[in-house]
């Protein structure tokens, strides 16, 4: 078969890609790192394409698999976690452009586009309550492809609404979980996670109460949600009527005084991600403190446990989601610590060398061939008795993190 030009182009970039990230080649000063070769492994086209034609009718979605053979399990559209398949979807089609020929000749950003379709109607009707930032995810990757998309920009705008009629002034904080008595105002940690969509919507249509509603809640979880030594509660209560807060617990964790790993990795993630959104230094300083909480309490085999207080007998299961997802938010920090003056160098390496650690282990922990997702041994819920699956966000995270490398020059495809 003869080359195509396009094959040839794919050919050339891919060699252009490979000298400039070439190992010796130090980029803002910080070493690259090398990642394992299941980073680039063609079983990520393959199992995500397995995966994405299996559409149904009406659409489901998949979250987790089973223990056992690693099959997903699927959810209705309306469940928090729906928007990281197509989401994950624009990591491949971004990862085509990143490393050419590397995910095969698939049509990534229309399997996208079509898998987002499915959640445009919840905009309008949802109960996932502030999980609406996470359906936000896919429509805002969209807007990066097509500025101009107007379903998306739609999307983009009512998902933002609707968080932001969860803001309670008094209170300085949107509510994460509806209770029955309604002056139980709950607040997650993962709650970080949705105050994208604010400034999303607020860049769109120029609404800065958006993004005052996204630096009071950040500013209330700062001084609310973590402890300290930087470690973080998963859950607070507020009393909606006085602003005071009247617990501080846990809900997914092993105690209300311990540090459910994913919580502290939405965490930096999240409190990274205001301060690219605001440039505000408080942010910065909060996720470098949930940083260091994280990987001072990663244990000797690397291997992030589900709850960083869980007993050791019988042996802990590990969250290779809490793990992927630290290794995102740490790049993020990362590029944050790159946008000081001067260019905090130090700062950076030490959280590129951490993520690309974390990538490492849990590779050669949960790297699963013969399972439907990419990796095993996540922990949706262990008071649920939901441990040792796959999971649709460490899958995601785990993708994102190898293509944040390569943008950064970093690591090679
Ligand atoms: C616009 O975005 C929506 C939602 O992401 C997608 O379903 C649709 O295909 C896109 N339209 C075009 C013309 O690309
Ligand atoms: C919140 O405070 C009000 C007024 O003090 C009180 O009536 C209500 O019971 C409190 N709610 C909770 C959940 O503690
Ligand atoms: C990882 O998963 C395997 C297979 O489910 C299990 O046997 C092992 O104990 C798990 N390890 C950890 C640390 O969770
Ligand atoms: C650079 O980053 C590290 C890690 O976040 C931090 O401890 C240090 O204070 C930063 N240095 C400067 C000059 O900001
Ligand atoms: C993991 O989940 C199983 C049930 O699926 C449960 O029996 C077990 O207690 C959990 N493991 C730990 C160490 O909590």
């Amino acid at each position: 078969m003869p080359l195509s030009l396009s094959t040839l182009i794919a050919c050339v970039l891919g060699v252009a890609t490979l000298v400039s990230s070439s190992p010796t080649t130090p980029v803002h000063g910080i070493a690259p790192v090398s990642l394992p070769q299941e980073a680039f492994s063609p079983l990520i086209p393959q199992k995500i394409l397995a995966t994405a034609n299996t559409l149904r009718s009406p659409a489901q979605y998949p979250q987790f698999t089973d223990r056992v053979s690693g099959t997903w399990q699927w959810f209705s559209p309306d469940t928090w976690t729906t928007g990281f398949f197509p989401t994950t979807l624009y990591a491949l089609h971004t990862r085509s452009q990143l490393c050419p020929g590397s995910v095969g000749d698939t049509d990534w950003l229309a399997l996208a586009r079509r898998w987002s379709a499915a959640e445009i109607p919840l905009e309008t009707k949802t109960g996932v309550g502030h999980d609406v930032g996470f359906l936000s995810f896919p429509f805002s990757e969209e807007l990066l492809v097509n500025p101009n998309n107007a379903t998306a920009i739609m999307a983009v705008n009512n998902f933002a609404k609707a968080l932001a009629a969860r803001f309670n002034p008094t209170v300085g904080c949107t509510r994460s979980w509806d209770a029955s008595d309604p002056t139980d105002f709950q607040v997650i940690i993962d709650n970080m996670m949705n105050l994208e969509v604010l400034f999303r919507s607020a860049d769109l249509t120029g609404n800065d109460a958006l993004r005052q509603i996204a630096i009071s809640h950040a500013r209330k979880t700062t001084v609310n949600h973590l402890r300290p030594d930087g470690s973080s509660f998963h859950v607070v209560d507020y009393n909606s009527t006085t602003g005071k807060v009247f617990r501080q617990r846990t809900s997914q964790g092993f105690a209300d005084s311990s540090t459910w790993t994913r919580g502290q990795a939405w965490g930096i993630y999240g409190f990274a991600n205001m301060h690219r959104n605001t440039g505000m230094p408080e942010f910065l300083q909060t996720a470098r403190h949930m940083a260091s909480f994280f990987l001072d309490h990663i244990p000797a085999n690397g291997i992030v446990p589900w709850d960083f207080n869980a007993p050791l007998n019988p042996p802990r299961p590990a969250d290779t989601s809490a793990s992927m997802i630290a290794a995102t938010g740490l790049i993020l920090l990362a590029q944050e610590e790159l946008k000081q003056k001067p260019e905090n160098t130090t700062g950076a390496a030490v959280y590129i060398q951490a993520a690309a650690d974390l990538f490492k282990k849990t590779t050669d922990l949960a790297w699963n061939p013969s399972w439907q997702s990419l990796l095993s041994n996540g922990t949706v819920n262990n008071p649920a008795q939901n441990n040792l699956t796959g999971i649709v966000y460490g899958d995601y995270y785990y993708i994102r993190t190898a293509n944040e490398l390569v943008a950064m020059g970093l690591a090679s495809c």
